[in-house]
């Protein structure tokens, strides 16, 4: 049975403590800032002791979980490097998503741990309702060698899918989680303000928005996300864009800036999916390219 030492047992950690937990692993010892909050954790993963000081709790640990915040990974590893808290061979892991186990983690590697990242691409607000939902959740990692076989099995056992990325590219992983689901909240956004400013309410410019998003990502299922491209700039309707930019120019000129510069990524798509042609493309950038400043 591995052992398991969960450095910051908060949203993170404990959602992964229980989840290791069902899946046979033993949990030696979870430590937080404040006891009290190390006990929380322990009484939700279900196993384990709760503690403050690092070097104990990480023991004869195979696995070292250090789900801190990302800001501390670095010094709390350092930390317990100095203070030969990790055993040989064993497993330091963290779960920031952008940045590599060997920016964070080296300290762990000199101690003779092998090191790795692993991200779950999933929000965790909280833990129970995390737990419930992970079944099927994407998990990102990259790591030594030695390390990534383990860190697939421990993805596996958790019920995870793994998705390896190159160490040195994490910041542009995680650049993408950002544009895939944060900044389509920020543009779902921005489509409920241009809705609300014609006269709609708030709740049908929301409701009615929805209803257009969700058709949307029924498409980028059915045919993949080229395909799925529709609206003026598949059509190479150029009149259109060029009211749509000159309203929101006035409007808000910010706006009429992100419809240029996301316009000019559509061109690009429709020219892919054969929608446009080269030709058309080139004249629609130079009209975007206008409102992109
Ligand atoms: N939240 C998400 O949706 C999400 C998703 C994917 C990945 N991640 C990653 O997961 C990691 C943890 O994030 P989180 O959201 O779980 O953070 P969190 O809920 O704020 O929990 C952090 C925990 O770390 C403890 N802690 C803080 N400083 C510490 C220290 N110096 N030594 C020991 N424990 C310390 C805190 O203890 P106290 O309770 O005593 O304050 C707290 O329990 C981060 O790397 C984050 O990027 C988060």
């Amino acid at each position: 049975m591995k052992k398991v030492a969960i450095i910051g047992g908060g949203k993170v950690g404990k959602t992964l403590g229980r989840l290791l937990r069902k899946a046979g692993y033993k949990i030696l010892g979870v430590v937080n800032r404040s006891i009290e909050s190390a006990k929380k954790a322990v009484t939700f993963i279900g196993d384990g002791k709760p503690f403050r000081q690092n070097k104990i709790a990480v023991g004869d640990a195979d696995i070292v979980l250090l789900t801190t915040p990302d800001d501390v990974i670095k010094k709390t590893c350092d930390g317990i490097s100095k203070g030969k808290g990790f055993r040989r061979g064993a497993i330091v892991l963290h779960c920031c998503g952008s940045t590599s186990s060997y920016e964070l983690l080296e300290s762990a590697r000199k101690s003779g741990a092998y090191i790795a990242s692993l991200h779950p691409l999933r929000s965790f607000a909280d833990p129970s309702t995390a737990i419930k939902n992970f079944k099927g959740t994407f998990c990102v990692y990259e790591g030594d060698k030695k390390a990534t076989p383990i860190v697939k099995k421990i993805i596996r056992d958790i019920g995870g899918v793994s998705l390896q990325s190159k160490a040195d590219r994490k910041a542009l992983y995680h650049s993408g989680a950002v544009f895939g689901s944060n900044y389509v909240v920020a543009l779902f956004h921005i489509g409920v303000s241009l809705f609300e400013a014609t006269g709609i309410s708030h709740k049908d410019a929301t409701a009615s928005l929805l209803y257009l998003l969700e058709g949307t990502i029924g498409n980028i299922k059915k045919v993949g996300v080229t395909k799925a491209l529709t609206g003026p700039i598949e059509r190479g309707d150029i009149s259109n864009i060029e009211r749509h930019l000159e309203t929101l120019d006035i409007h808000n000129s910010q706006l009429a800036k992100i419809y240029s510069l996301l316009g000019s990524i559509a061109v690009d798509i429709a020219i892919k999916k054969g929608s446009i042609t080269n030709r058309k493309g080139v004249k629609l950038k130079k009209l975007l390219k206008k409102f992109a400043k």
